[in-house]
């Protein structure tokens, strides 16, 4: 069992790990695209702010000469007047310094983001030495300015932005909905790549187990070695002759190879006996069928299949056994394995008698009480057997009639 439930498992797993990864990198891919829009949307702010506190405060004549004049108290007090409608701003100050050599400098404090920018003269960009004109910025304001809500400041873990504010993702990128949703997806996709392959692993290590029954069997017979899977083939043969197609032929494919599992048991003396059974002996041998249907039904794969096993001794006029039906009330794939295992029979080697040319066991199975119909066809393709290839899913058999 556990070997059965390796590799379904295992394929279930590799899928589902695949499927995570794919959601993973759907993830990424959103988060990503978010902090680039977040982070387009704040550098061009800050520009903004900076460069509108650059030429609207710093860069005023009235402020430089204020400063040129050491009047800093005054040029403060017009500095900030002029960033009262800066909202974003909660500190306008000029301070000694060193002025940058651009219209402003960006430098970020912890969760502070400090604007610097030089006093310059608006008429021939004379830069006042060693004072500089200060702007201070929370940065949490800007993201929520940005409608950034789902992003929020984080020095340790966060990913930088342009001007280095570090910033992480807040949020998920699907709803409760989203996620039941995936969650109920993979549970769907696990689920039927695991009973798929569970069953198709379920199916062929049945059918090799089976197969090894059956060859175990022919190994303590030697004489009806490979009498299974020749049977199976030749019903293979008649079946696809027949019309049938897909799981009908397959169905008649595996009840054929295992048609006389129920010999099993049945007492080696009777199965090896070296000439006609005694009455004693044939009721004994006459239960193979019965228990062939019984082995079936313990494969839940197969139990559907018990009932063609049970009647492949059936004959159309009700000399057969187990129940003595009569032809209309034999299914078809017990009528075709009857008429394929009495001609397997009579070609095949036994011990109470040599093997008889398919011609001879034509001509004899004409008399029998098998379906005609299915003998008829037996006889009239016979000719197309030694090209006939089985589907892939047969298993090996014995090719000793395509040689005769
Ligand atoms: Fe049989």
């Amino acid at each position: 069992m556990k070997r059965k439930l390796f590799v379904p498992i295992m394929i279930t797993l590799v899928s589902l790990l695949l499927i995570g990864l794919l959601i993973y990198s759907i993830q990424r891919h959103i988060a990503g695209r978010s902090f680039e829009s977040v982070n387009n949307a704040i550098s061009s702010l800050i520009e903004i702010q900076a460069s509108a506190l650059y030429n609207g405060c710093f860069s005023r004549n009235q402020t430089y000469y204020l400063v040129i004049e050491e009047k800093l108290a005054d040029a403060n007090i017009l500095v900030q007047k002029a960033t009262d409608s800066f909202p974003l701003i909660d500190l306008v100050e000029i301070v000694e310094g060193r002025p940058p050599a651009d219209s402003f400098d960006v430098i970020l404090d912890g969760e502070l983001l400090r604007i610097e920018c030089p006093i310059r003269n608006g008429d021939d960009e004379t830069t006042v030495p060693n004072m500089v004109g200060v702007a201070i910025i929370q940065a949490q304001r800007l993201l929520d300015t940005v409608s950034a809500k789902d992003f929020r400041i984080d020095l340790v873990h966060g990913r930088k932005t342009t001007y280095g504010i570090p910033i992480s993702a807040n949020f998920t990128s699907h709803s409760l909905l989203d996620s039941i949703i995936i969650v109920l997806l993979i549970g769907f996709i696990a689920v039927s790549i695991f009973q798929h392959y569970y069953r198709k692993a379920n199916t062929f290590l049945d059918t090799r187990g089976l197969e090894s029954i059956i060859y175990l069997f022919e190994q303590t017979e030697r004489i009806s070695a490979s009498h299974s899977r020749n049977v199976a083939m030749l019903a293979l043969f008649v079946g696809k002759n027949l019309g049938f197609r897909g799981k009908k032929l397959k169905d008649l494919y595996i009840a054929a190879l295992l048609h006389d599992i129920g010999k099993i048991g049945i007492p080696n003396n009777i199965l090896t006996k070296n000439g006609k059974l005694d009455s004693c002996e044939f009721v004994q041998m006459k239960q193979h069928p019965a228990i062939s249907a019984r082995i079936l039904r313990n494969f839940k794969e197969y139990e559907r299949l018990s009932p063609i096993v049970l009647y492949h001794h059936e004959r159309e006029d009700g000399s057969g056994y187990p129940e003595g039906l009569t032809g209309k009330d034999i299914p078809l794939e017990s009528k075709i394995i009857a008429v394929v295992d009495v001609f397997e029979a009579l070609v095949g080697e036994r011990p109470y008698r040599d093997p008889i040319c398919p011609l001879s066991a034509f001509q004899k199975m004409k008399s029998m009480p098998l379906d005609q119909k299915i003998v008829s066809l037996l006889i009239d393709h016979y000719g197309e057997l030694v090209s006939f290839r089985p589907p892939r899913w047969a298993l090996s058999y014995s090719p000793w009639l395509l040689a005769s």
